[in-house]
């Protein structure tokens, strides 16, 4: 054990037969060794929420708690919280409202995803539709979205949502392919939180030491914390 502060991952598809995550409990744990190599300390289980697809939330806390037990038997030193990566529709606030859908470890902070060729309107339609019911919504992986990332113009609407009250997202595999849109994010102190997004042991696993260095060598160890474990502290 060393001393430096344990990443927490707050966009992680870790249960097993939810998603489009790993199939089985050993797949899950595969990931798990992976993620404490990795110095992850805390995960937020994420699975997908797509309205009238995915099962009732109560899967999800039977899935942490069977999946807790796997991690003291193992003897990995990583804690879950429950949460959704929710796929807006106009239904969407109504399944958080009533539990059918999780908020990130039963905060006001909600994960939410939109189409990556989302218009900006119906975007933030559904961005501001969460906020003023109370909610504080994260835009879950925002390198995706055609309508911040296409021009210059585009990336200027990022501050825009940002001044009232949402937070950015950013895959750490999207930081490390260094595009002009994280690149530009990252300058200005526009991302508000690093997470993996894993979905496997492989490809999209839970890397992020590489991208804690890369950060924190040139956007400074402050702005590093903060994207990496101290902004998402607020959420638990
Ligand atoms: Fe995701």
């Amino acid at each position: 054990m060393n001393n430096l502060p344990k990443y927490i991952d707050i966009h992680s598809h870790i249960l097993p037969g939810l998603d489009d995550g790993p199939k089985d409990f050993e797949s899950s744990l595969a990931i798990l060794r992976l993620a404490a190599e990795n110095q992850i300390g805390t995960i937020i289980c994420t699975p997908h929420y797509k309205e009238g697809i995915s099962g009732p939330p109560e899967m999800i806390d039977e899935a942490i708690e069977k999946l807790n037990l796997l991690i003291a038997i193992q003897g990995l030193e990583i804690k879950l919280h429950s949460g959704n990566e929710i796929y807006y529709t106009e239904t969407a606030l109504l399944a958080l409202e009533s539990g059918r859908a999780k908020t990130l470890a039963a905060s006001d902070f909600v994960l939410v995803e939109f189409a990556p060729w989302a218009k900006w309107e119906d975007l933030l339609e559904g961005l501001f539709n969460l906020k003023s019911s109370g909610f504080v919504p994260i835009l879950a992986h925002a390198e995706r979205y055609e309508c911040l990332t296409k021009g210059r113009e585009e990336q200027k609407r990022v501050p825009i949502i940002r001044d009232y009250g949402i937070q950015i997202q950013i895959n750490a595999e999207a930081v490390m392919e260094k595009t002009k849109f994280t690149k530009y994010l990252l300058k200005n102190g526009l991302a508000d939180f690093v997470a993996t997004d894993t979905h496997s042991n492989r490809r999209r696993g839970p890397y992020i030491k590489n991208c804690s260095t890369y950060l924190t060598k040139k956007y400074g160890a402050e702005y590093a914390g903060r994207l990496l474990y101290e902004n998402a502290r607020k959420l638990l």
